[in-house]
């Protein structure tokens, strides 16, 4: 099974860097407690948002408290349970396992940097029975090409948010907010199969559709002007969707300039999926797309990257300096204009690198002026 496979691939970079074994935790964060370390998602199946995964040359441990007991037999049964009582330091169940697994003081047994607080580190330093050995991005370089089954959910998250934004763009009227908008959004990617948001909505309307991240608000949508709507979704499994699209509040004509820029973000946005193939690197891909823009003579309103990486997080690890955009890639393209006070567009869609290109994701469709 997929997540074997993957365990097969980390066991064989410990090995090559002559690490006994790997710790791997996830703890919560944010209002929602959500997981901070999908690695573990990733590896074990484990969907839960505490926990400390113990990986060896031919063993495997979750280590939870008894909110996840049963969440751990069922979501990674090939892991072995060792449980953590109420009270009880996380780093005496690490240590249980340490033995369970003839893990002793002087084996090396690595420790995801990116992941822990230094404060843990150094608990973990202390208290645990191994040499603990600092190491990057492991799980995320293997998270960069996805496997044909993640591919097939990204390809269901972008379907099921297609969805919303074809009701979506039917509902939207003057005299709505942005936040009854961004509202409907988030019902709709519920009735349509997502359990979460994969970021909080951003509606934008009107000048504040030029602030790419704008906190979506109480401001009255006006007949003819830009709204730019950025969302996605989390589905069963875990995997994202990211799609952005502008559209014109109806009852009056936007204007000749909206009107350009939007034809120019749209260009830009099929140039680059046009140019994108195995090989290319990251900043090929936005040279594309940055290039077009700027020929067109808005090159200084283009004000962020063309994109990133998407999986089971809506930003996905990638190490866009180093890496080209393999097949299996998945990645956003969501150029954008933004002009201050005035107004902006983006559009966003989710691409697939095949063996000679790239594949949308996403299929909603773009606004056709009349
Ligand atoms: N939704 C945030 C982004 O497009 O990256
Ligand atoms: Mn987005
Ligand atoms: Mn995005």
């Amino acid at each position: 099974m997929a997540l074997s496979k993957r365990i097969t691939k980390l066991r064989k970079i410990l090995q090559t860097k002559k690490l006994a074994g790997i710790l791997l935790q996830v703890t919560e964060c944010g209002q929602s407690l959500q997981p901070n370390n999908q690695n573990v998602l990733y590896l074990a199946g484990f969907g839960g948002s505490t926990a400390v995964l113990l990986i060896t040359a031919t063993k495997t441990y979750i280590i939870c408290d008894a909110r996840y007991w049963s969440r751990a037999a069922l979501e990674s049964p090939d892991f072995q349970l060792v449980k953590l009582n109420r009270g009880e330091r996380q780093t005496n169940g690490i240590n249980a396992a340490f033995k369970l697994a003839k893990i002793t003081k002087t084996s090396s047994i690595a420790f995801e940097a990116a992941k822990i607080t230094y404060q843990t580190a150094e608990i973990w330093k202390k208290e645990l029975n191994a040499k603990l050995v600092p190491t990057l991005h492991l799980v995320e370089r293997l998270r960069q090409y996805k496997e044909a089954s993640e591919i097939a959910q990204l390809r269901h998250a972008c379907t099921q948010t297609d969805k919303v934004y074809k009701a979506i763009a039917k509902f939207v009227k003057a005299g709505m907010t942005e936040l009854e908008v961004g509202y409907e959004i988030d019902m709709q990617l519920r009735a349509f199969g997502a359990t979460d948001n994969s970021f909080s909505t951003i509606v934008g309307s009107g000048p504040n559709s030029a602030i790419p991240h704008h906190a979506t608000g109480d401001r009255k949508l006006k007949a003819g002007e830009p709204v730019v709507m950025d969302f996605g979704g989390v589905y069963p499994g875990g995997y994202c969707s990211d799609i952005t699209r502008t559209i014109f509040v109806p009852g009056k004509e936007p204007t000749a300039k909206m009107k350009e820029v939007y034809q120019i973000v749209l260009a830009a946005n099929k140039a680059a999926k046009a140019a994108l193939k195995p090989g290319l690197m990251w900043n090929e891909y936005d040279k594309v797309a940055r290039d077009y823009i700027d020929k067109k003579g808005y090159g200084k309103y283009f004000t962020h990257g063309l994109g990133h990486s998407v999986g089971l997080e809506v930003h996905d690890p990638f190490d866009y300096g180093h890496d080209a955009l393999n097949e299996g890639t998945v990645i956003t393209d969501e150029p954008g204009i933004y002009i201050d006070g005035v107004g902006g567009v983006r559009i966003e869609d989710d691409l697939v690198v095949t063996k000679d290109g790239a594949v949308r994701l996403t299929a909603a469709p773009y606004w056709k002026f009349n």
